[in-house]
């Protein structure tokens, strides 16, 4: 009797865990994109590439210079900062798009990421694989995202005036958080495991 009950009880789990097997893949796939960012992150700082966009347009930004004007007006701003006037007044055109493309890469990587966790977002949720038990974990994981987005943004911006450098406690707190990010996407993705 009691094996006929822990069998239906079985029956009834079994769709459901495999309801969840894609939430776990893409949380995977999240973490992974993270790691490849701390990558290019790291590379960002070891280039000192990490000042060479100054402003911050979330949607514009997403394209790159595409002209030539586009570029002289970019390579224009780079100029009024300090980290060009006192350590990189060297630079022509070319040197400064070898700096450009680090950063740049490493901001459009994280447009991905955000895209690639909001569109499969939408999708379970119709797909209805999402309890409302995974709301809080997925509601953390979309703020640390974008705390770690707006750190970014906090740590370029110390670089700007006055310093030739990014303020080495934001960067401090820019990679800790990249490490708590990754450290929580795994942790949920580890708790779906049936
Ligand atoms: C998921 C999102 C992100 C992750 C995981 C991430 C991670 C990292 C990591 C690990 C580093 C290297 C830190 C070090 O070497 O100590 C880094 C560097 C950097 N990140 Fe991010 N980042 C993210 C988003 C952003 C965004 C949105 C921006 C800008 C708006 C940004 C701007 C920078 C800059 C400028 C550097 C280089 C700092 C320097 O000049 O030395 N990051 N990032």
């Amino acid at each position: 009797m009691s094996l006929t009950v822990q069998s239906a009880i079985n029956s009834l789990e079994a769709p459901a865990s495999d309801r969840l097997k894609p939430v776990r893949i893409w949380l995977y796939i999240l973490a992974a994109m993270i790691l490849l960012m701390v990558t290019i992150g790291g590379m960002t700082r070891l280039t000192d590439s990490g000042l060479s966009i100054t402003s911050w347009k979330p949607i514009s930004g997403m394209l790159p210079p595409l002209s030539v004007q586009d570029w002289q007006a970019e390579f224009e701003a780079y100029k009024q900062i300090p980290e060009f006037q006192q350590q990189n007044f060297w630079m022509d055109l070319e040197a400064f798009k070898s700096i450009f493309w680090w950063e740049w890469g490493h901001r459009f990587l994280g447009r991905v990421i955000g895209l690639a966790f909001a569109v499969p977002f939408v999708i379970f949720l119709f797909q209805r694989r999402l309890s409302w038990r995974l709301a809080p974990s997925l509601f953390t994981l979309f703020v640390l995202g974008g705390f770690q987005g707006f750190l970014g943004w906090w740590m370029v911006s110390s670089g700007l005036s006055e310093r030739v450098d990014v303020s080495q406690y934001r960067l401090a707190a820019h990679l800790s958080a990249a490490s708590i990010l990754f450290v929580a996407i795994v942790w949920v993705a580890v708790k779906l495991t049936p």
